[in-house]
């Protein structure tokens, strides 16, 4: 069901900071910082040969990140994100399976403009996991 990896989402306290580890220590290909105020998170891009890596800041007053960034507030691994052909029929395939869906169930658009839900950690090896229709 699962094809690649796509990202590897962390949460930091800094973009800033966090741009230029991975840009000038790690010498990677890191994007701008873009705001996605619909997500309630600023992101940037980090561009590695076979993945990305996704760095996320809280953006606003109710970001969903906010808490995480509380609760570790050295940033952290927040979630990892597998592609998949028909998110719809991953959905209905995992939920049959007793996978718990988080929101209502459905796929939202994500920060990628394409089909995503995600996973209740519980049920993931204790990680949140992100599926994107690609
Ligand atoms: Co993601």
């Amino acid at each position: 069901m699962i094809g690649n990896l796509n990202h590897i989402a962390i949460v930091v306290p800094d973009l800033s900071d966090a741009s230029n580890l991975y840009r000038d220590q790690f010498g990677a290909d890191v994007s701008d910082e873009i705001d996605l105020p619909d997500h309630g998170v600023t992101t940037v891009f980090v561009n590695l040969p076979n993945t990305k890596i996704e760095l996320l800041h809280p953006l606003g007053d109710d970001s969903p990140i906010a808490r995480f960034l509380e609760n570790n507030p050295d940033g952290g691994m927040h979630h990892l994100c597998y592609e998949v052909r028909n998110i719809d029929a991953a959905v209905e395939a995992l939920t049959l399976s007793g996978m718990r869906v988080l929101g209502d169930g459905k796929p939202k658009i994500g920060a990628h403009d394409k089909p995503v839900v995600f996973l209740h950690p519980k049920d993931g090896l204790g990680t949140l996991i992100e599926l994107e229709q690609v």
